[in-house]
């Protein structure tokens, strides 16, 4: 008896203990979850929606009211799941991460559909994340090309629909355990990454600025609409072959354009030269600077590379007064005998200057090729918006001082729907015209070229708003080029930009003048081109009535090339029937609008592509009909 008793006070203190060592070790830790919970959500600008539940001295993973968002594995937090519950970050501060890499065992994060901004959060430093969704939020800026490395436990991304920018960060190829990556409808641009992990069953990357082309391991593998909406992309699972619309990024557009003469190479080579002296004069006169100009600091680089460009502009100066504003260098350092060939004319200096040297050190793109000749994109350190650099052959009707009066006249031209051209290089056998770059692209581009994403934002206002900026900028031409017997005599779906609030810039007008072998110029031709070379400022009427059905109609014209569609024809045979609705691109319709109003319109655009020239409307009263059609 006396020993049971006996036992039984040991064995009393011994429980006691171990329950507080239970208490010690389990109860402290789960304090310590809500704690860390509660610092994170302190960081939120408007947390309300969590207030509830996420209340200090309870259990967010109590089993009866676990905290809103919150799932637990073994009473310890293993899920965030904060969707749809209108949270943000505070003003130009991020979310604090540092408290949820506490979470031992947090393995998924959403915050989708929130309203957070700013910067991607530090989620790299969860280490053992599994899935992480962001999607539906502002999220913006550059994801560092290193962001994912420590993130080797991630199987699911999905950050879609948020602003990101630059490029796909690198670190995503590092990543073995992926399974899904979804960034769709963000602005990340560049090369498409190598995204071809054998775990990856999931990718979209549409609707992004993404350029080139899309890696061969991954159109194998995904279907087109992971890459669709991305204008500049290329390959053969989007339809858009390489060669014939974008070809691989080209070093300085200077070897490209400069690659068929050897004596302007000499010059280019003499003006590389000249500028290698002045970049070690300049460097010897502020010793420090060397060092800053040496290092990888974009910032110090451009600063360095703009003050040898606009050295390189007034070297390469030949009175054209495109010097006067570039710089404050004297013409001392100007080389005797630099071909006039290597001249780089500007005819409109309203944006600024640059010179045939910036313009060959530019990073330059081909565009394509316009049927005269290709033509580049190019972005120059010393100009603020990218140019187009079109070669054209052929031009050689006209000596240099006539083709300098001619195309001067051309640039003087101001009209809203206009482009004129902002400089020029003459050499006889080839000419380069340079012009703005227009972000929207062509309107062929916005109607069949990007895997319909322009194509959708093409509502009947906007096609009409299109139409009519078009007319007016022709009937402006066939005012001021009134003596020409074809004022424009170029105009197709390629030959018009798009500015970003769709208003339609007519551009290589009027070149044929300048051509010996004018029709070869033509867009397209007439019938009476065609058939007799006659030109008449009806033969414009009849490309713009082309283009109103390609508008209308949303469908490419065999008229352009013979994979098209007989625009003409079925426009003709659509007014006989009185079928003339069903020719309307669906898209069109669907987006609202009075259809009676669309088929005036492709009413219009019939009679512009009569096929006598006689009967054919007039410039005037083409655009008198168009502009009759409303809304
Ligand atoms: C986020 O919003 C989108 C669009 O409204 C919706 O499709 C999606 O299901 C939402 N996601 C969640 C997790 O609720």
């Amino acid at each position: 008896m006396t020993t049971t008793t006996a036992t039984a006070a040991a064995v009393r203190p011994l429980i006691i203990s171990l329950l507080l060592l239970s208490l010690l070790t389990a109860s402290p830790s789960l304090r310590d979850e809500a704690d860390h919970l509660l610092q994170f959500k302190a960081s939120l600008k408007d947390s309300s929606s969590l207030d509830p539940t996420w209340a200090p001295g309870t259990d967010p993973c109590a089993r009866d009211r676990p905290w809103l968002g919150i799932h637990c594995t073994d009473t310890t937090v293993s899920s965030l799941l904060l969707m749809n519950l209108g949270l943000s970050n505070k003003e130009g501060a991020s979310i604090d991460v540092a408290p949820l890499g506490k979470l031992g065992n947090l393995r998924f994060v959403s915050l989708e559909n929130n309203s957070f901004n700013g910067p991607i959060p530090e989620f790299n430093r969860l280490g053992s994340l599994k899935s992480l969704f962001l999607s539906g939020n502002g999220f913006s800026g550059e994801i560092p090309s290193e962001f994912f490395s420590p993130m080797g436990s991630l199987k699911k991304l999905e950050i879609y629909t948020n602003s990101f920018t630059g490029k796909i960060p690198a670190s995503l190829q590092q990543l073995d355990s992926l399974i899904e990556i979804l960034l769709q409808r963000n602005r990340f641009s560049g090369p498409f990454p190598i995204l071809d992990q054998t775990t990856l069953k999931v990718l979209d990357l549409s609707s992004n600025n993404l350029e080139g082309e899309i890696p061969h391991s991954m159109q194998r593998r995904f279907p087109a609409s992971a890459f669709e909406g991305n204008p500049r992309a290329c390959g053969a699972v989007i339809n858009k072959p390489c060669e014939a619309l974008w070809a691989h990024t080209l070093p300085p557009l200077g070897e490209a354009i400069m690659a068929s003469s050897a004596t302007t190479r000499w010059v280019v080579l003499a003006i590389v030269l000249a500028m290698l002296l002045v970049t070690i004069l300049l460097n010897k006169k502020d010793k420090s600077d060397m060092f800053t100009m040496i290092g990888s600091d974009p910032r110090t680089r451009s600063h360095h590379e703009h003050a040898v460009e606009v050295h390189a502009a007034s070297i390469n100066r030949r009175g054209v007064g495109s010097a006067r504003k570039v710089g404050n260098y004297s013409e001392n350092g100007a080389k005797k005998g630099h071909g006039k060939s290597s001249d780089l004319v500007m005819i409109n200096e309203e944006h600024g200057v640059f010179g045939m040297p910036d313009l060959m050190k530019a990073a330059a793109e081909v565009l394509g090729n316009s049927g005269m000749g290709s033509s580049y994109k190019a972005t120059m350190a010393c100009y603020g918006t990218p140019v187009v650099a079109k070669r054209m052959r052929g031009m050689n009707k006209l000596n240099k001082d006539a083709f300098d009066v001619e195309i001067r006249r051309l640039g003087r031209i101001r009209h809203r729907n206009i482009l004129p051209p902002l400089a020029y290089h003459y050499r006889k056998e080839e000419k380069l015209l340079v012009t703005e770059f227009v972000p929207k692209g062509s309107l062929m581009f916005m109607l069949h070229g990007d895997g319909g994403i322009a194509h959708a934002e093409l509502d009947w206002p906007t096609r009409l708003k299109i139409i009519k900026g078009i007319g007016r900028g022709l009937g402006f031409l066939h005012t001021e080029l009134s003596e020409l017997e074809l004022p424009h005599g170029n105009l197709k779906s390629s030959n018009i930009l798009v500015s970003s609030n769709h208003e339609p810039l007519l551009t290589d007008y009027s070149l044929h003048s300048f051509s010996s072998t004018a029709k070869s110029l033509q867009g397209y031709k007439s019938p009476e081109v065609a058939l007799h070379q006659q030109i008449t400022p009806k033969s414009d009427v009849y490309c713009l009535g082309l283009v109103i059905l390609e508008v209308m109609t949303g469908k490419y014209p065999s008229q352009y090339h013979n994979n098209g569609i007989d625009l003409v024809r079925l426009a003709r045979e659509a007014v006989a029937d009185g079928k003339v609705a069903e020719l309307i691109d669906p898209e069109i319709v669907k987006g609202g609008g009075d259809v009676a109003e669309m088929e005036r319109m492709v009413r219009i655009a019939a009679a512009c592509v009569e096929e006598d020239h006689e009967v054919r409307m007039e410039m005037r009263e083409a655009i008198r009909s168009i502009e009759a059609v409303q809304l």
